[in-house]
């Protein structure tokens, strides 16, 4: 067993994504990028200890003999000479205290995506990079996944002529935003904010260009009618359900580890349970969208969304339409077709490597592996702009569909 000097992690927020995903893969790639995870903290002192147990043994099978150390605050942990990388991934509204300190640490720092719940928040992310000097990685996936990669690089070399149109379906059903904290807007920025942060983000990563004009319509289904009866979780619940925690379609798919433990089945507290009923009294977010978006480069892209809807294998694609042909991805699928003008037959690509059936269609373990490049001086794929970008259009959108599909003008744009 080796005992090994590693370029340190320091995680602030260690729950399903930051220590059952991302830790994870940071653990299993350690040896190719010489970093480990060797501090915690989390707000809810039981999920610390928890995180260090599980990575800890994790180091273990995979040959390193690792001591994690517990933080007893955010800021101590920035601190800490054993801290090179800071990896923020708390709730999406607990995203911007550390994001600052961090960036003003000078350390090296990763946030994950949706950047925050309002623009005042990534405003001041953006303002403190800007006056540090320091940028930071933002975790959108899609940019580390290798079908939207292939797509990105089958465009750039002109394999369809210039983009004119983007559209992205999502009818994943990700009820889970029902059961978790993603249920109140404050906490999450709402299902729109979790998940299409995504989409937006991939829009405006292929059209290159300014977002001129945003409009949407959407709101509640009515499918999840708010039901005082209700049981207030999945685990007090004998109703036949469709949508009940671990054997709904998607929980057997992503085989959701944070369910295992205590802190989240066991909380009484709203924000910390994993189980809500979806029925629950309280959830105050959107579950559909139509959107559409109009670019400066007169590129238009739109988007057609919902967290409802069976579990598909065509559940999330993305098309792109340019002058001499069309890009299809598939995501689940991992495929890429190219249709050209002239051309009998499409060409199909697989992308299907062995990673792809790791945590995000592999694009986690690319990420980790792109965190390890930004540490070296690196550009990153992402940063604080394309979150500050992405959360406006997720902002504008809303905006749209409470005013009944009114075009939003978008007034500021990074670039
Ligand atoms: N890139 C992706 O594809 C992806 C996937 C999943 C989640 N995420 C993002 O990761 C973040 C975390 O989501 P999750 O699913 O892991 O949620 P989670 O509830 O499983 O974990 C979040 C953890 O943060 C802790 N926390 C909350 N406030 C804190 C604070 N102020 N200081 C320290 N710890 C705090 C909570 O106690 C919890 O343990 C969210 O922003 C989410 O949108 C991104």
């Amino acid at each position: 067993m080796k005992k090994q000097e590693s370029i340190g992690i320091g995680l602030i927020g260690a729950g399903e994504r930051g220590c059952y995903i991302l830790g994870a893969r940071i653990a299993e790639l350690w040896k190719e990028t010489g970093m480990a995870i060797t501090g915690i903290y989390d707000i809810n002192p039981q999920r610390s200890r928890d995180a260090k147990v599980f990575l800890e043994n994790l180091y273990q099978k995979n040959g390193l003999d690792l001591t994690i150390q517990l933080f007893a605050s955010y800021s101590d942990l920035i601190a800490s000479g054993s801290v090179q990388i800071v990896m923020i991934t708390t709730h999406t509204d607990q995203h911007r205290i550390p994001a600052v300190t961090a960036l003003r640490s000078g350390k090296k720092v990763y946030l994950d995506k949706p950047i925050a719940v309002n623009l005042e928040d990534s405003a001041a992310i953006l303002a403190c990079e800007r006056e540090t000097g320091n940028s930071l990685i933002m975790g959108f996936t899609r940019r580390y996944e290798a079908a939207w990669r292939k797509s990105y690089a089958l465009l750039k070399e002109g394999a369809i002529g210039a983009l004119k149109m983007i559209q992205i379906r999502s009818i994943i059903p990700y009820t889970r935003y029902f059961q978790t904290w993603h249920r109140k807007s404050a906490w999450s920025g709402g299902a729109l904010n979790d998940k299409s942060s995504h989409h937006f983000d991939v829009f405006s990563w292929f059209a290159e260009s300014r977002c001129r004009s945003v409009s949407a319509a959407g709101g509640m289904s009515g499918i999840f009618p708010p039901d005082p009866q209700a049981p207030l979780r999945c685990s007090q619940c004998d109703r036949d359900c469709l949508y009940r925690r671990r054997l709904n379609p998607d929980d057997q798919q992503e085989g959701t580890q944070v369910l295992g433990y205590d802190s989240w089945i066991q909380a009484d507290d709203e924000r910390n349970r994993a189980d809500t009923c979806v029925y629950q009294p309280g959830a105050d977010i959107i579950d559909h969208a139509v959107c559409n978006l109009t670019f400066e480069n007169g590129v238009k892209a739109s988007l057609f969304w919902s967290i409802f809807g069976p579990h598909a294998a065509d559940q999330e694609t993305l098309e792109l339409v340019g002058t001499i042909g069309r890009i299809y991805l598939t995501r689940s699928e991992g495929t890429v077709r190219l249709i050209q003008w002239g051309k009998a037959e499409e060409t199909v690509f697989d992308l299907k490597g062995p990673e792809f059936f790791t945590s995000h269609y592999g694009a986690d373990l690319q990420l980790i592996r792109d965190i390890r490049a930004f540490y070296d001086g690196s550009i990153p794929a992402a940063g604080t702009k394309d979150g500050h970008n992405s959360l406006n259009l997720v902002v504008q959108t809303l905006n749209s569909i409470a005013s009944e599909g009114v075009p939003m003008h978008i007034q500021s744009w990074e670039m």
